[in-house]
């Protein structure tokens, strides 16, 4: 495409009108110049093609195609390989139904386990989530097929999603909400980005220049274009103007006709319609000159794929007495509806209509030694004795019992969020009767965020499956019977219950206004920092099989931020079967840090398998950032000098090994004015401000705390010494500010005679 004689020869009207959809899924086209529509589609962890009547709610149906684990489960893989195997074939299948663009990754962060969509978001870890988007990213984009991160961003709840302010100081966006974007745009240049629906510290993520131009383009360097979330347009001109480029799925030409009209009255420069058309027809390009219409979409494999990619994904939590793997010759009462119609993925616009499904049961079909009990209705909320009394007595009769219990779609969805985060009366009922009739019961959860377990005690093992995708019933058989080795981890913290989270307070804001009062204090952040017991950690999962970890190694001991830092460590599997590990490497922040820091935070991760009695090295890399806050005055990244740890841990509560590395920031910040409000312990490092004022500081100062006695001066009664020791003098001084000189001073220092010498700084 001659994208430049393009643009020159289209009319104003032509141009306007290529930045919005056709319809719900296509682009515009220009006949008279040859450009052709082109569609994109809901997904990503799956397509959502819809051939007929398109909606964003995923309420009409779709093309049938293969449901891989969503983004709650895949997280938990903590293994790029997993997202990238997910993205190639979903890449394929693009290509295969002439899909340009696939509308996904979504890389929210969670917030609270409430929010709706959470199942489709990553983490509650900014450095995992981009991680892994990333990853997926290069998967989908290595078929030269685009993606569309979004929600960008800041949107982590679903309540008001079209209209409430997202309000948090610079740092907490910096160092949580962004960098899974900037991590994505960084490294694997997503060919677009879609903005979310909510406001940004007060203005529509749509119309957000400081957002869509200013980080975005220009910090991050991101080349594609930008799509408005569907309708989250609000003022179209000034969107366009802020770096808006498509919108979607459009407004009937309404919102074409206003740039039109807003270009001819000088408001919106026609270099700006000029630029999104270009960007848009880059990306419309490129996705043209690499068509591959006859790829194989084989769904058959792509089942066999998912099942192996579900398995990766379920994470064992609890294994007392080893009660799994299960054995063949045990005899296995299932209980729970979910065994045979399991939830795999959630409801709204990522909602794959999914050529098979596997259950649990389906996939125990040949086993003889199992029973089957429905034990709730899915629908339901109160047990029923019925479906109760029939599992006790399958329970009853059999060596173990497993319950399928999760949460049912109506509980968490695309559109609104969670009141609490427990699972059905039914299925807790149900959990505790049911180990009552048989101690040895192991729950399975199908679900998409953390639940509350009051019932966890009364049970002896528990794998959180997530919703692990169409062919998460026979992944739960690999892993329930050993035939896979647990190796997920938890990519969130699952707290005692709702009411410690961090954002419990003020999470849904008040009226359109959502304030993260929390901060940085997300999740593990928060939890840690407080010293909190949860019930499962961040990063937490076990195995069948156990890893020892030695020789951690850090090169060098002392660095500047602006050097590498090499870590190693050695990994051996000391069990008796094959597995998965996850090493985890965390950096854990100076004690005296000047600025409020999380404990430690997420900055390395690596998947590894092993043989029994297998070792292997892993090593990380890190550069400056993984020791960086977001620093407010300098409005960037700044490392502090200081004694930071490098850990590996199992989990963020567990770390197995750690060793100190002196950090040495080579960037210098602003030095603050010094004002009649300076305090003086704001000058203690700064020798060049002090020098001046020193003696002023004798004179006027010096007999007002302790030591400086004047000749003559009374002897102070053993109250007054009380009152004023030394440390409380000091500590009273350093707190002063300059001005204090003139309160304090018996007249021998003027405010004016101050000011004038400070102004002369
Ligand atoms: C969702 C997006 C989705 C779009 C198109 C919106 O409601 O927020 O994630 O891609 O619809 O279906």
């Amino acid at each position: 495409m001659e994208i430049e004689r393009l643009i020159a020869e289209m009319t104003l009207e032509e141009k306007a009108s290529l930045l919005s959809g056709a319809d719900f899924w296509n682009t515009k086209g220009v006949e008279r110049l040859g450009i052709p529509q082109v569609m994109v589609s809901d997904g990503p962890h799956g397509l959502r093609k819809q051939d007929t009547e398109g909606d964003h709610l995923g309420i009409n149906d779709s093309i049938k195609a293969v449901c891989f684990p969503a983004a709650c489960a895949s997280a938990a893989s903590f293994d790029r390989e997993v997202l990238r195997q997910i993205g190639e074939s979903v890449g394929d299948a693009c290509q295969h139904e002439n899909l340009s663009v696939i509308l996904g990754p979504a890389v929210n962060i969670k917030r609270s386990p409430l929010c709706g969509r959470n199942f489709e978001y990553f983490s509650e870890d900014p450095y995992l989530t981009g991680e892994l988007a990333a990853s997926l990213i290069e998967g989908v984009q290595s078929r030269n097929i685009g993606t569309s991160i979004k929600h960008f961003a800041a949107n982590s709840q679903e309540h008001r999603r079209m209209s409430s302010d997202s309000i948090m100081d610079e740092r907490t966006l910096r160092e949580i909400y962004l960098p899974a974007f900037e991590t994505a745009v960084k490294k694997t240049q997503p060919w677009t980005v879609m903005c979310s629906y909510n406001k940004v510290n007060g203005e529509f993520a749509s119309q957000n220049e400081w957002l869509l131009t200013e980080v975005l383009r220009r910090e991050w360097g991101f080349e594609g274009f930008v799509v408005s979330d569907w309708g989250a347009v609000s003022d179209r001109v000034k969107g366009v103007a802020a770096g808006l480029d498509l919108e979607m799925p459009g407004s009937g030409g309404s919102n074409d006709r206003r740039i039109v009209e807003a270009v001819k009255k000088g408001e919106l420069s026609e270099e700006a319609v000029d630029e999104s058309v270009r960007r848009i027809l880059r990306i419309i390009d490129r996705y043209l000159a690499n068509r591959k219409p006859d790829t194989p979409w084989d769904m058959e494999a792509q089942h066999v794929l998912a099942r192996k990619l579900a398995g990766e994904c379920m994470v064992l939590l609890k294994n007392e007495d080893q009660i799994l793997p299960l054995k063949q010759e045990e005899k296995v009462a299932v209980i729970g509806r979910f065994a045979a119609a399991p939830r795999y993925q959630g409801g709204g616009s990522s909602h794959i209509n999914s050529f098979r499904v596997d259950s649990l049961m389906d996939a125990l079909k040949d086993n003889p030694n199992v029973l089957y009990a429905q034990g709730y209705d899915i629908q339901g909320e109160e047990p029923d004795e019925e479906l109760i009394s029939l599992a006790e007595e399958a329970a009853g009769k059999a060596d173990k019992a497993v319950i399928v219990a999760g949460l049912p779609d109506s509980f968490e969805s695309e559109g609104y969020d969670r009141s609490h985060m427990r699972i059905p009366r039914c299925q807790e009922v149900l959990i505790r009767r049911v180990a009552k009739v048989n101690p040895d019961t192991v729950v399975v959860l199908y679900n998409g965020s953390p639940v509350e377990m009051p019932w966890i005690g009364d049970v002896k093992g528990l794998i959180e499956a997530y919703l692990g995708g169409q062919a998460a019933g026979s992944a739960t058989k690999d892993v329930l019977w050993g035939d896979v080795a647990p190796s997920g981890r938890l990519p969130e913290s699952f707290p005692l219950k709702l009411e410690h989270n961090p954002s419990y307070l003020s999470y849904g804001g008040e009226g359109n206004k959502a304030v993260y009062t929390e901060g940085i204090f997300v999740g593990y952040r928060y939890y840690d920092k407080k010293k909190m017991d949860v019930l499962f950690p961040f990063g937490y999962g076990l195995s069948y099989t156990t890893f020892a970890y030695e020789n951690l190694k850090v090169e060098p001991e002392c660095a500047k931020d602006t050097d590498t830092v090499r870590i190693s460590v050695e990994v051996t599997n000391t069990g008796a079967c094959a597995g998965k590990e996850v090493v985890q490497l965390y950096v854990k922040n100076p004690k005296d840090s000047r600025v409020f820091r999380p404990v430690r935070e997420l900055r390395g991760i690596e998947k590894i398998f092993l043989q029994p009695g297998e070792t292997k090295q892993v090593s990380f890399t890190l550069d400056s950032r993984a020791f960086a806050y977001w620093n407010e005055s300098l409005h960037d990244w700044y490392v502090e000098d200081g004694v930071y740890d490098i850990e590996i841990g199992k989990s963020s509560r567990d770390i197995v090994l750690g060793r100190s590395i002196k950090m040495e920031g080579t960037k210098a910040l602003p030095a603050e004015p010094v004002t009649v409000n300076t305090i003086f312990m704001d000058l203690e490092e700064r020798p060049e401000v002090l020098k001046v004022i020193q003696p002023m500081i004798e004179e006027v100062m010096g007999g007002l705390f302790g030591s400086g006695k004047e000749k003559g001066e009374e002897k102070k009664t053993d109250m007054q010494e009380e009152a004023v020791s030394d440390e409380m003098g000091n500590a009273m001084l350093r707190y002063l500010p300059l001005r204090g000189m003139v309160s304090f001073s018996g007249g021998k220092l003027g405010y004016d005679e101050l000011a004038e010498m400070l102004k002369k700084l």
